[in-house]
């Protein structure tokens, strides 16, 4: 399901993202002049990094939410003539051009429930041998948030999508990549208690919760869940994988 972000409030925040877009980074081995797809690219933090490590290159900045994408061209003024900003969802058929030679996706999947169609579609957009390398929330993640969220509802959340690893590898396979390598990585994130803690988990974990919620009722919300844990951290878990799309 596609929804407006924050984006203001978002870039504002200390995002762990930064760190897990640098790992992600890290997994590309970039000649410099590659066609790259990110999926879910946010305000293009990544993006931006992404064109810095290619000076002759191009990215399709993939993004279901228009603000988001607002933002980016912001940041990306003066650069965007090497950047196709797209808004659209990722588990339908993407509009892009010709096959792209890398994937690249941080803390996006675990929002979209259906993996298969998700794969699929990536795969389609690249090229044979293109590299695909992702961050999301996998299997564990946010379990103290998670238990807080369904105490307040009374109810289990059926928001996030948090995937295992043997499940990722065999969908990626499954889609026609190979060379899978998939591990969760726990990563805790601490925020200052208070203010900044309450913004960090209205705009970036409990949004798609808030959007089921009348705005009047948000602030008791966040406050119910941030009450409910014992510290001011996001129990983070990261699914992290890369493949290469089979000849
Ligand atoms: C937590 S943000 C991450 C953004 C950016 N990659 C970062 O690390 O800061 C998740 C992003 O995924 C996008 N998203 C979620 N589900 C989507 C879908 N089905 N199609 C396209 N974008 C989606 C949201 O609009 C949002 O910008």
């Amino acid at each position: 399901m596609l929804r407006e972000w924050d984006a203001t409030t978002y870039d504002s925040l200390p995002l762990p993202h930064l760190r897990w877009g640098r790992r992600t980074l890290g997994r590309f081995s970039f000649a410099g002049d590659e066609t790259v797809l990110e999926a879910g690219c946010g305000t293009g933090r990544d993006t931006e990094a992404l064109l810095d490590a290619l000076p002759r290159g191009r990215v399709i900045a993939v993004d279901g939410s228009a603000r988001m994408l607002d933002r980016l061209r912001e940041r990306l003024a003066g650069r965007l003539d090497r950047v196709e900003a797209i808004q659209a969802d990722l588990t339908e058929p993407l509009p892009v051009g010709a096959p792209a030679d890398a994937a690249f996706s941080v803390a996006t999947f675990h929002w979209i429930h259906d993996h298969d169609a998700l794969f699929a579609g990536i795969a389609r957009a690249l090229r044979p041998g293109a590299t695909f390398a992702a961050d999301c929330g996998g299997k564990g993640n946010i379990a103290h948030v998670r238990a807080a969220v369904e105490d307040v509802l009374g109810a289990p959340t059926d928001i996030w999508h948090f995937a295992g690893a043997e499940e990722t590898r065999e969908r990626l396979e499954r889609a026609g990549f190979t060379d899978v390598r998939a591990e969760l990585v726990p990563d805790p994130a601490r925020l200052e208690p208070g203010e900044q803690f309450d913004s960090y988990l209205r705009t970036v974990v409990l949004g798609a919760h808030l959007d089921r919620v009348p705005p009047a009722e948000h602030d008791a919300f966040v406050s119910a869940v941030a009450e409910r844990l014992a510290e001011p951290v996001v129990d983070y878990v990261r699914l992290e994988f890369s493949a290469k799309r089979a000849g």
